[in-house]
């Protein structure tokens, strides 16, 4: 299939969108399709090998159109806000063309973390308890206990961060609000960390891979993710219940946003099961990052899981 393959974007992820659409190009072409690329920066301008830079963000859109049309499928690698969050599956509905991953509902859910946890609790599935304070209002804020600080709509854990103290609060919140006005705070969860993968396959047959623990001391912080500190286990090391339970999660979470392609569901779990961290609809997807492990427990070779998910992609909406 001729396929379309977008990296980078208007995002703190912008890096790591760019590895995970090299990574997914490469492996495209190993699986014998016809692969072309462009790329988005972090000022919004798109660009494609070859082609001279356009001189404004419009212009390098209007040029970047037309090769919609050129292609059997768009395959978004562009993690975070203005991409994951249904943007550029948006704009392949408008278009007509499929796309891998979700769709712009599911997307644009999945990226809200607020949004995302009142979907869960609705679905009956455990999530830590928070509120949401706006950047405005941050001097208002009152400390009640440790918490979890972070950006509503980021990644990659930028703005994350751990209040154990009152006088830690205010520079927390300050700092999630570098990426989003909107500034989630939550109880901190004592749990191991487990991640689960689902893909919905052309047909409609949604599955999740084997889960797959990180381990990590404190939080699993931006610098942890990419310096390759962090050890991920998969398979998990769980018993048949906790398993179930996690697996049953992760599908209930996939069908009650209707996601497709492939969506990682974040978990803690805990002495009481599982409680849903975040939900991430363009997870990462180099070779190394976690769905792509959890793909290869199951056997299914990376070439193989990028080639399902071009073989899956629909028109969102039709
Ligand atoms: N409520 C919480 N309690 C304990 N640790 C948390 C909590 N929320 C986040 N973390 C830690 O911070 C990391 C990053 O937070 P996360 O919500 O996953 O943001 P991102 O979307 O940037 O990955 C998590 O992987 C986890 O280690
Ligand atoms: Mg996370």
């Amino acid at each position: 299939m001729r396929v379309l393959v977008i990296g980078g974007g208007q995002n703190a992820e912008h890096e790591v969108s760019l590895a995970s659409a090299a990574a997914v190009a490469g492996a495209l072409r190993a699986g014998g399709h016809d692969v072309s690329e462009a790329t988005i920066s972090t000022e919004g301008v798109w660009r494609v090998p070859g082609q001279p830079d356009a001189a404004t963000v419009v212009a390098s859109l209007t040029a970047v159109l037309p090769l919609l049309g050129e292609v059997d499928v768009v395959f978004p690698a562009v993690h975070g806000p203005l991409g994951e969050d249904g943007a550029l599956a948006a704009v392949c509905a408008l278009a007509g063309v499929r796309v891998v991953g979700s769709g712009p509902r599911a997307g644009a859910i999945g990226m809200d973390k607020w949004a995302t946890k009142l979907v869960a609790r609705a679905a009956g599935i455990r999530i830590a308890s928070g509120r949401v304070v706006d950047a405005a209002a941050i001097g208002d804020a009152e400390f009640d206990g440790p918490v979890v600080v972070k950006p509503v709509s980021a990644g990659s854990s930028y703005g994350v961060g751990l209040v154990r103290s009152e006088d830690e609060l205010a520079a927390a919140l300050r700092e999630a609000a570098r990426f989003d006005h909107r500034i989630l705070v939550e109880e901190v969860v004592r749990g191991r960390e487990i991640d689960v993968a689902v893909i919905r396959e052309a047909g409609g047959v949604r599955w999740a891979a084997p889960p797959l623990e990180i381990e990590t001391v404190g939080l699993f912080d931006t610098a942890t993710k990419y310096d390759g500190s962090a050890r991920f286990t998969v398979p998990a090391a769980l018993t048949p219940v906790e398993h179930s339970t996690l697996t049953r999660a992760a599908l209930t979470m996939f069908d009650a946003l209707g996601c497709a392609g492939v969506a990682r569901m974040d978990f803690f779990l805990t002495g009481d099961g599982p409680i849903l961290n975040e939900v991430n609809t363009m997870p990462g997807l180099t070779a190394a990052s976690q769905v792509p492990r959890m793909f290869a427990a199951a056997g299914v070779s990376y070439v193989d899981l990028v080639d399902r998910l071009v073989r899956a992609a629909e028109v969102p909406g039709r």
